[in-house]
């Protein structure tokens, strides 16, 4: 039997693994002027960098995580042993913990020095129940900015977002941004306490799985999708009610930067995000059409207490990730056509074999001298080679036949200007570079 891809997984065939560089293209044209750098962190870390930075109890890392083990380490854990701490390794399930375990293991924000601000793009690995839009190997690009608290730094991470969405081809109408504030240690601990004592209020008319969170962190009882329970959860007390007086100015200032800026938004007071590492601002984009529940195609926040959390000394974070499948779901939804990377300048067509050796050293000529070039590897007849090079997009088809390398020429065709003429074989190239210039 034919083996296929995990489950959960999918290949990007060329179309799509063209789109995805030159997402990545853009991601990192957009990011760089707003003083982005591009870092790579490994696609596994230590298990304790995502329980300490993302929270043991997040669905994330209590049920999703891909764990590794060598051969010889699981060997050891099934005949019952042990093994060290430093050998319990994940695939990440996000970018985030990586990205800031670099930082303070590198002291990329030594104390007094600008922030550092990076982007990335890869895979991302999450054990979930895969469904549209939802895969359990997806690829994220993500910036993380850290050193700096400023509203301005989460501001500007915002409004970058929505300048790549609108670049990349997502129209503005069909999406939405949320916005909320999840206050900080000081304020969010007496919030947790109210909407616990909530939910126990409401126990009656919640699923099991809200009254669970109830014990850990009742305020992922905001994600819950049963109707029942998101009916109980909008008369749930609000964060933005009780917020701190250095978080509300502090989100005020957000939105007074985003209103600036003329970015549309809604304010969200029920925005929580999964993963516990946030504090004050938590954004959202979500798609309008195409993805049904799994409609986040981006999000992020602010995360002033991981870099201490994974043991470095205090310092300010944001950052968001956006997800690069949903976002193609979203396009193909809004009717957008991927851009043809693929380009083809010319196309040697051979009339018969005698002059394949000659057509094949041309190809080469023109690839060296920065053309795409192409030509027939299968014997097909000289009406398939320009069926083939129409498939390619050639923009120009060099016929070459006994006659013509007789004569030391081809006869050059301009595909989309239906004229044609002879040129000198050591010429196509100059010929080439003038037509294209
Ligand atoms: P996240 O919301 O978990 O945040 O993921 C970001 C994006 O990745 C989502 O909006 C979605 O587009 C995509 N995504 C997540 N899970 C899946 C999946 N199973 N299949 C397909 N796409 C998925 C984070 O990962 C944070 N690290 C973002 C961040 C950066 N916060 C601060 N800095």
């Amino acid at each position: 039997m034919a083996i296929n891809a995990p489950e959960g997984t999918r290949d990007l065939l060329p179309d799509e693994a063209l789109f995805w560089n030159h997402f990545k293209q853009t991601a990192a044209e957009v990011f760089g002027r707003y003083g982005y750098l591009p870092i790579e962190t490994p696609v596994m870390e230590q298990t304790e960098l995502f329980v300490r930075g993302i929270g043991e109890a997040t669905d994330v890392v209590s049920k999703e995580m891909f764990t590794a083990v060598s051969g010889e380490n699981l060997k050891r854990l099934l005949d019952g042993g042990t093994i060290k701490a430093k050998s319990r390794l994940s695939l990440r399930p996000e970018g985030t913990a990586g990205v800031v375990r670099a930082v303070v293991q590198h002291d990329l924000v030594p104390q007094g020095a600008a922030p550092a601000k990076l982007m990335y793009a890869g895979p991302m690995f999450r054990a979930e129940r895969p469904q549209k839009g939802r895969q359990r190997q997806f690829n994220q690009v993500g910036v993380e900015c850290l050193g700096a608290e400023a509203p301005s730094i989460d501001a500007e991470a915002i409004i970058m977002l929505m300048r790549f969405f609108e670049k990349v081809g997502i129209p503005a109408s069909s999406m939405e941004l949320l916005v909320n504030s999840m206050g900080c240690e000081k304020c969010r601990p007496a919030y947790r306490e109210l909407v616990r004592a909530y939910l126990e209020e409401h126990a009656d008319e919640l699923c099991e799985t809200c009254m669970t969170r109830a014990e850990i962190n009742p305020l992922r009882a905001f994600d819950c999708k049963k109707e029942g329970c998101a009916a109980v959860m909008e008369g749930a007390p609000k964060i933005t009610d009780h917020l701190c007086d250095d978080c509300r100015q502090h989100y005020a200032d957000v939105l007074a930067l985003l209103d600036g800026a003329g970015v549309a938004y809604a304010e969200d007071p029920t925005l929580v995000r999964g993963l516990d590492y946030y504090t004050r601002t938590v954004f959202e984009v979500q798609a309008s059409d195409g993805l049904g529940s799994q409609n986040a195609i981006g999000g992020g926040g602010r995360y002033d207490k991981l870099a201490e959390e994974v043991g470095g000394r205090p310092t300010p974070g944001l950052g968001f990730a956006l997800g690069f499948e949903r976002c193609v779901l979203a396009l193909e939804a809004a009717g957008v056509e991927f851009p043809k990377a693929q380009r083809c300048d010319l196309f040697v067509a051979c009339v018969d074999d005698s002059v394949r050796g000659r057509a094949f050293a041309l190809v080469q000529e023109c690839r060296d001298a920065g053309f795409a070039t192409e030509m027939d590897h299968q014997k097909r007849s000289l009406k398939s080679q320009f069926k083939l090079a129409d498939k390619l997009g050639a923009a120009r088809v060099a016929v070459l036949g006994p006659d013509e390398l007789a004569e030391g020429v081809v006869t050059l065709r301009d595909m989309a200007a239906h004229t044609e003429a002879k040129v000198r074989l050591e010429e196509v190239v100059g010929e080439l570079g003038r037509a294209i210039l």
